[in-house]
């Protein structure tokens, strides 16, 4: 296989010292058979996923695997998530309960009990459908972390009519973009937001979408700012809260879905420039992310549970919206930064709401780190009792931070590995039973058949790397790609599957190691794909973003380790002539990384370079790039027909980097 990021480097992952969850926590965990690995051996076994729902009509087979890899979970079943997330608790007399609590980011909170709830999703859907929207019809969603945002899901939801979040940080064109290839014809958004503490529009960047687009958009825009930024409705647009009134005290009867009807499609960056529209189900997905909401971040009902991370994104639909509401606790949701008004914000966040399990991603908490343990210490962090992380590697030094300063040594710290893919969480110790080692992320879940490989399909000896797959399907596992079956057999199923004899091995795009006791310690994506602060990026899908720009030749795009960010952006770029004009063609690159993919993917670094790294039949040699942003071993360079640009790139770099410690 093609490891454009040099996997195959030797990189050492240690992990620290192994340590037992606390017997204060183990005693009240959600799961504590010991022997659940073991009795979790056949697809049977995640009826007990299937249990924590509600279902309409009960399933017949709890796996059809006739047309692998398009494996159908739970079929013969109808259930709607909307009322498996709603209803249900306020049958159970739960009307009361907090079911959201929303931190704004001007100080603002709300609290919308069970019962609130289910009033605004309820009238928004009967006013969806009122604009026409029919089951299966695709609702874009752009909406920063606000309460209509998860309400919006969830009335789509009452309907079906599968949702598609587009974070709301991403530009205008990569709005059209999905909305074009998804040929959704109903937008929600809002006229802006505020970006610290300034108004920042978002209805213009809607726009732009729109103009781009070939079809018409019915859109409902939710006034957020108010008189700070007004706003004029045109054509096709309506009001929010004008909606909600006209449809006020409406209720709409849940669509029954059948489980494998799609609950919602999300959008992630592959391997090529186009993004991928993941297909997620209704059925499996909801079963897979109760279950881990249960079993791995060991929710109660009773609980407050913060998952900080952004609804635009898989972590957010999974851990904030679908698999907290449907366990029927109290989701905290969180519209600022970590940082604003000041650093100590989250523990605030935690001290006053007495939140019981946080999950995190280890961007923040190396950001946590820098700041200084002196503001969690300004607050009462007691009320946690288990903490995770997701999104990338944890390393042992923050790990044992997070551990001791937030955890009060006293949490058990879960690292979550999974994809937007995977849908739910598919690799991480069970909290009340397995011993967490520092810097890897755990065992397989039960029921989950992980397995570290190599070009061969073979499992590496331990300690070695290789190629992370899962070789048995999974309920929450996504069920095809908006864009086709085609490529979705491409992308996941072609590097270590067979047709010829029946076996299909999902490929992650990561590389792994596994240890003795069978403990998977993720390294990083082998693929195109770069993790920055816990967000996936097509490195592919910015080097287009950068040829576009005049006077650019030629670009390539790679990661380099950084301590804030995970990693950062790295753009070598040659320019056409050699234009002198550097600077000038610098603020053209971040510019257009911006307006075409969003703030995210802006480079930490351009490199200017006569001519990029290429082998004899012309592949740029990314992997070389990697390794000399990353001060590494350049290993063979045999196979480039121009070697001698390799020094005068380092020299570039070295160059760069004097100047940097200069300023
Ligand atoms: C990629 C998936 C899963 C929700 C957030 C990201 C990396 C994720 C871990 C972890 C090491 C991790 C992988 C994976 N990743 N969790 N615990 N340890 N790496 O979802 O945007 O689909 O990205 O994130 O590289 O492939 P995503």
């Amino acid at each position: 296989m093609d490891d454009r990021n040099g996997w195959g480097r030797e990189r050492p992952a240690p992990t620290g010292l192994p340590r037992n969850p606390p017997t204060s926590f183990v005693e009240q965990a959600n799961v504590t058979n010991e022997r659940i690995h073991e009795e979790f051996d056949e697809p049977a076994s995640w009826e007990r996923a299937a249990d924590l729902l509600a279902w309409d009509e009960p399933y017949d087979t709890v796996l059809e695997d006739e047309e692998a890899p398009f494996y159908r979970w739970f079929t013969g079943g109808t259930l709607n998530a909307s009322f498996n997330c709603l209803d249900r608790h306020i049958e159970a007399g739960r009307k009361t309960h907090t079911a959201i609590r929303w931190e704004g980011k001007r100080g603002e909170r709300e609290t919308y009990t069970y019962q609130d709830l289910f009033v605004e999703v309820n009238e928004l859907a009967a006013a969806l459908r009122d604009l026409g929207v029919g089951e299966d019809d695709v609702v874009t969603i752009y909406l920063p972390m606000i309460p209509e945002l998860p309400i919006a899901m969830l009335a789509c939801a009452r309907i079906g009519a599968p949702h598609s979040v587009v974070f709301a940080g991403l530009s205008a064109e990569a709005l059209a973009t999905r909305m074009d290839a998804a040929e959704s014809e109903y937008l929600l958004t809002c006229d802006g937001y505020y970006r610290r503490g300034d108004a920042f529009n978002q209805k213009s960047k809607v726009d732009n979408a729109c103009i781009a687009l070939d079809h018409d958009v019915q859109t409902i825009v939710v006034d957020r700012l108010g008189d700070d930024l007004p706003h004029v409705l045109g054509d096709g647009e309506r009001d929010y809260h004008d909606l909600r009134e006209e449809f006020s005290g409406e209720t709409v009867d849940p669509v029954a879905r059948d489980a494998e009807d799609m609950l919602f499609l999300m959008y992630t960056s592959g391997t090529t420039g186009e993004p991928k529209g993941v297909v997620h189900s209704t059925g499996g997905y909801l079963a897979h992310v109760a279950w881990t909401s249960h079993a791995v971040l060991d929710v109660k009902p009773e609980d407050t549970y913060w998952c900080a991370a952004d609804i635009g994104w898989i972590t957010g639909h999974s851990y904030i919206v679908y698999g907290p509401l449907a366990l029927g606790t109290t989701t905290v949701m969180y519209e600022g930064t970590p940082d604003y008004p000041d650093r100590a914000r989250l523990w605030e966040i935690v001290d006053r709401n007495a939140v019981d399990v946080f999950y995190t991603a280890p961007t923040a908490i190396r950001a946590f780190m820098k700041w200084g343990a002196e503001y969690p210490a300004k607050h009462d962090l007691s009320s946690l009792r288990l903490l995770g992380s997701v999104g990338e590697p944890i390393s042992p030094r923050p790990w044992d931070w997070y551990h001791e300063r937030i955890g009060g040594g006293e949490c058990p710290i879960v690292d979550t590995w999974w994809q937007t893919e995977t849908g739910a969480i598919t690799v991480s110790t069970l909290p009340g039973i397995d011993e967490m080692k520092p810097g890897s992320a755990g065992p397989p879940l039960p029921g989950i058949d992980a397995r570290v490989v190599d070009d061969s399909g073979t499992e590496v000896a331990p300690g070695e790397a290789g190629y992370l797959v899962l070789a048995r399907p999974w309920p929450g596992m996504a069920r095809t790609l908006y864009d086709g079956d085609d490529r979705f057999l491409e992308e996941y199923w072609t590097q270590f599957s067979d047709p010829e004899t029946d076996r299909w091995w999902y490929f992650s795009g990561d590389a792994a190691r596994i240890d003795e006791d069978g403990y998977i310690t993720v390294l990083g994506r082998i693929d195109d794909v770069i993790n920055v602060s816990g967000r996936r990026l097509s490195t592919m899908e910015i080097e287009s973003a950068i040829a576009g720009v005049d006077g650019v030749a030629e670009a390539a795009v790679v990661g380099r380790s950084s301590d804030a960010n995970g990693t950062d952006v790295y753009a070598y770029v040659s320019t056409e002539g050699h234009s002198e004009n550097g600077d000038a063609i610098r603020e053209a690159i971040v510019e257009s990384v911006e307006s075409t993919i969003g703030p995210i993917a802006r480079p930490a670094e351009v490199i200017f370079t006569p001519e990029l790294p290429k082998t004899r039949s012309g592949k740029i040699m990314r992997r070389l790039l990697a390794a000399v942003a990353n001060d590494e071993e350049l290993g063979d360079t045999s196979a480039l027909r121009n070697p001698e640009i390799v020094g005068e790139i380092q020299a570039e770099i070295g160059d760069e980097g004097e100047a940097n410690e200069r300023n």
